[in-house]
């Protein structure tokens, strides 16, 4: 069992954990989630069955290599060396996008013949140059179906004399055939979402973005996917919509939070 498995086993958790052997990895249960503390391309070559993949990457955001001063408020220099200590996101940019296109790849491959998939990227820059995130997901398995813009409240803003960006993208992808429920009418291509306020995460995104990915396109039952779980807000939106939930994460504090935060919301659901 990995060393945040342990951890939670020793904290006051109201629960007792399941853990499960999935084939050769240890996975922890919580009401209809199955959680692996892994990298994610060691556990997705052994799942199937995946009807819709909601997930946001880490963004290479090279945050370790921006001085404090670049920032326009010190809170946010505070948040980049909050998220600089919490996870590595500093990798050459090439294998970086080579990465992401093998991690979409292999979701295309656990993925049922009619399953989507939400990616959550954004815009970036490296030496003054727009790096578009659509450059990634083009060279996947995967069809694009829509490009939808999460308008956010606000985001980290360099003094990079630009307009300061305060939108990221969510890509729908898709194969030759995909699932509509029609009820997600209501939602147009912009999603206007405050950020998220979770704190034990630096870069949570809010739980509507997979509430309205799995709404649309899923229907009750079915497995949904994060392979970058973070703190756990897709799980969370299964719970919510009675769905099945894989989720993984490497890092073993993030998987911490994702656990105790799932079983709060399983034990609430018990209660009621
Ligand atoms: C942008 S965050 C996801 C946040 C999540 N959407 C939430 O709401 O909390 C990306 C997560 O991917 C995790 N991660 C990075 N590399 C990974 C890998 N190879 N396999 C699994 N997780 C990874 C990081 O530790 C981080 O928690």
């Amino acid at each position: 069992m990995s060393s945040a498995t342990a951890d939670l086993n020793a904290t006051n958790s109201p629960q007792t954990l399941t853990a499960v052997r999935c084939s050769d990895l240890l996975a922890v249960i919580v009401g209809n989630c199955t959680l692996y503390n892994a990298d994610c391309l060691d556990v997705l070559p052994k799942i199937s069955g995946v009807q819709l993949t909601v997930t946001s990457p880490p963004y290479n955001q090279k945050l370790d290599q921006i001085k404090a001063s670049g920032f326009k408020k010190e809170g946010n220099a505070q948040w980049a060396n909050r998220i600089s200590s919490s996870y590595a996101d500093s990798m050459d940019e090439t294998e970086y996008q080579d990465w992401q296109v093998r991690v979409l790849n292999a979701i295309h491959v656990a993925s049922t013949d009619d399953a989507s998939c939400f990616y959550n990227h954004k815009c970036r820059w490296r030496e003054k140059v727009l790096l578009h995130p659509i450059d990634i997901v083009r060279r996947s398995l995967w069809q694009l179906r829509q490009e939808i813009i999460w308008a956010r409240d606000g985001s980290l803003t360099q003094n990079a004399k630009m307009f300061p960006p305060s939108e990221e993208r969510i890509y729908w992808l898709k194969k030759d055939s995909w699932r509509w429920n029609e009820d997600a009418n209501r939602w147009m291509s912009v999603w206007r979402l405050d950020s998220s306020k979770m704190t034990d995460h630096p870069v949570a995104y809010p739980v509507e973005i997979p509430q309205r990915a799995i709404m649309a396109t899923t229907a009750e039952g079915e497995t949904v996917l994060d392979p970058f779980m973070g703190s756990g807000t897709t799980g969370l939106a299964c719970m919510k919509l009675n769905r099945k939930f894989v989720g993984i994460e490497k890092d073993p504090k993030h998987f911490a939070t994702a656990v105790s935060r799932l079983e709060r919301e399983n034990n609430q659901g018990v209660l009621l």
